[in-house]
C-alpha cells in the first residue's frame, strides 16, 4: 500500500499506517480502540486538554499541528468567533488543511441548528486518521470523526465502521483528500460563506499562502464571505490585498499577534490592521507576496523566488525593510546611527529624510487611520494609496 503526502513525524505516521493495515487484515476493532492509550506518548497534550501531533521535518522545521495554548480553543477563538452568521440559516464552509478536524467540529458545535455544509480539504490520509484516533475534545467532533471514517473506508484506508455517532440530516460534510491547490480549482464559484485557512507556518507551507491561491479564494467565496487564518504575516496580508480582498486584524490567541481576516466586503470585518503593519506592507519589501502561478510549485522554490523578488524590489519599487525603515517616515529620530541607516534607505527612493515633504506625502493616508473599518476608511484603501504615493515620489511623477 502506498501512502503519499506524509506530513506527520515518522513514529506516529508508521504506527497509524501499521494500525490500519492490521485492521484490514484482521477485521479486529481492538487495534483501533486501544491505539490512543497504547501510544499516548506520541501525542501532544495542549493546555485545554485537547491533543495534537507533531509534523515531520519540512524545510528544516518541525511544528506541532496546533498551538500549545489549546488546539480546540484556537478553533473557536480564531475561526468561529469572527463569523457574523447569526442571520444566516444556510452556511457553507471550506475548511482548508482540515487535519484532525478540530476547526470543522467547532463549526458544527456553533452552527448545528442551521443548514450546514462543510467541505474539508486535507492532503494526508494518516493525519485525518489521527483525527479519529484521538479523544474527542467536544461531542461534535464525533460527527466529524464519522465523516472522516466514512471517507477513509471509501478510500480503502480504513476497513471497519466503528464510529457510533450519525451525521445529522442538516449537516453535510464532504472530504477531499488532495492538495488544496488542486481541489480548489474544481470547486464552484461564489459558494462559501467562510474559508478556514489553517496550514503550517509560511516557511513550511508558502504554497498555501500565495497570491495565486488567494485568487481562487476570490472566485469561490461569496461577496460577504470571510476568510479566517491565524497568521499576521505581511506577505499573506499583501497577497489578500493583491487578490482583491479587504483585510483586517483577527483575534489574538496563543500567539503574540492577532490573526488575519479577509473579505470582499468590509462589513464582514472588524478592526483595521495595526498602522505599522499597513505601512510596512505598502512600502517595504516585506509586502511582496508568495507566488505560485500554476498552483503546483514546491515550497523551496516559492520561498527562493520570493526572496529574489524582494531583493529586486528593494530600492527600486519598495523601500528596504531593513531596520523597519518605513515606520520611521514622518518621525523625528534621536538615534543618529539608526537615522543614518534609515535615511540612506529612504534616499534611494527619492525621500530625502524622515521628515521631508515626500515622507509626509506618502504617509498622508495614515492621518485618517481609524481602528474600525468602514467603506471610506479601511486598511486596503490606505495601503493601495500609500503604494501609489511611493511610486509618484520614486518616479518624480
Ligand atoms: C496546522 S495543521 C491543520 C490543523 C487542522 N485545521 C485541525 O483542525 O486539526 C496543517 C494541515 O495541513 C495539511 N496540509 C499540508 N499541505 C497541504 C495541502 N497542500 N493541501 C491540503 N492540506 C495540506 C497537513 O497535512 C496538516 O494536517
Amino acid at each position: 500500500m502506498k501512502y503519499e503526502n506524509n506530513i506527520l513525524n515518522k513514529n506516529i505516521f508508521d504506527l497509524i499506517n501499521e494500525l490500519f493495515k492490521k485492521e484490514k487484515e484482521s477485521k479486529n476493532p481492538n487495534y483501533r480502540n486501544n491505539f490512543f492509550n497504547k501510544n499516548k506518548e506520541n501525542f501532544v497534550l495542549t493546555d485545554d486538554g485537547s491533543y495534537s501531533v507533531k509534523s515531520k521535518e519540512i524545510n528544516n522545521k518541525i511544528e506541532t499541528l496546533h498551538t500549545s495554548s489549546g488546539a480546540i480553543s484556537e478553533s473557536f477563538e480564531k475561526f468561529i468567533n469572527p463569523l457574523k452568521f447569526k442571520n444566516k440559516s444556510k452556511i457553507s464552509i471550506l475548511d482548508i488543511c482540515a487535519g484532525l478536524g478540530y476547526n470543522s467540529s467547532a463549526a458544527i458545535a456553533e452552527f448545528k441548528e442551521k443548514d450546514l455544509k462543510i467541505d474539508m480539504v486535507e492532503i494526508s490520509k494518516p493525519t485525518l486518521a489521527c483525527g479519529i484516533l484521538i479523544p474527542s475534545p467536544i461531542p461534535e467532533h464525533n460527527i466529524t470523526k464519522k465523516a472522516i471514517e466514512d471517507s477513509l473506508i471509501k478510500q480503502k484506508y480504513a476497513s471497519l465502521s466503528l464510529q457510533q455517532k450519525d451525521i445529522p440530516e442538516n449537516i453535510k460534510i464532504n472530504i477531499f483528500i488532495d492538495d488544496a491547490r488542486k481541489t480548489i480549482q474544481n470547486l464552484n464559484s461564489n459558494s462559501y460563506d467562510a474559508i478556514f485557512l489553517d496550514p503550517f507556518s509560511q516557511n513550511m507551507s508558502p504554497e498555501l499562502f500565495s497570491l495565486d491561491f488567494f485568487k481562487q479564494f476570490r472566485r469561490v467565496i461569496k461577496d460577504d464571505g470571510i476568510i479566517c487564518t491565524y497568521t499576521s504575516s505581511a506577505p499573506v496580508r499583501a497577497g489578500f490585498i493583491e487578490a482583491g480582498f479587504h483585510v483586517g486584524a483577527g483575534p489574538i490567541f496563543g500567539r503574540k499577534q492577532g490573526g488575519t481576516l479577509a473579505s470582499l466586503s468590509v462589513d464582514s470585518l472588524y478592526e483595521s490592521l495595526p498602522q505599522n503593519d499597513e505601512i510596512r506592507i505598502a512600502l517595504s519589501d516585506v509586502g511582496i507576496p508568495f507566488r505560485d502561478i500554476n498552483l503546483n510549485n514546491n515550497s523551496e522554490d516559492i520561498l527562493k523566488n520570493r526572496a529574489l523578488k524582494r531583493k529586486e524590489s528593494r530600492h527600486n519599487t519598495k523601500i528596504s525593510s531593513a531596520v523597519k525603515t518605513p515606520i520611521f517616515l514622518t518621525k523625528d529620530m534621536n538615534d543618529e546611527k539608526l537615522k543614518r541607516r534609515v535615511e540612506r534607505n529612504l534616499s534611494k527612493m527619492n525621500i530625502p529624510s524622515t521628515t521631508s515633504k515626500e515622507a509626509f506625502f506618502i504617509l498622508e493616508p495614515e492621518d485618517s487611520y481609524e481602528k474600525k473599518q468602514t467603506y471610506q476608511n479601511n486598511s486596503r484603501k490606505r495601503i493601495i494609496e500609500m503604494i501609489k504615493r511611493l511610486d509618484i515620489v520614486k518616479n518624480n511623477i
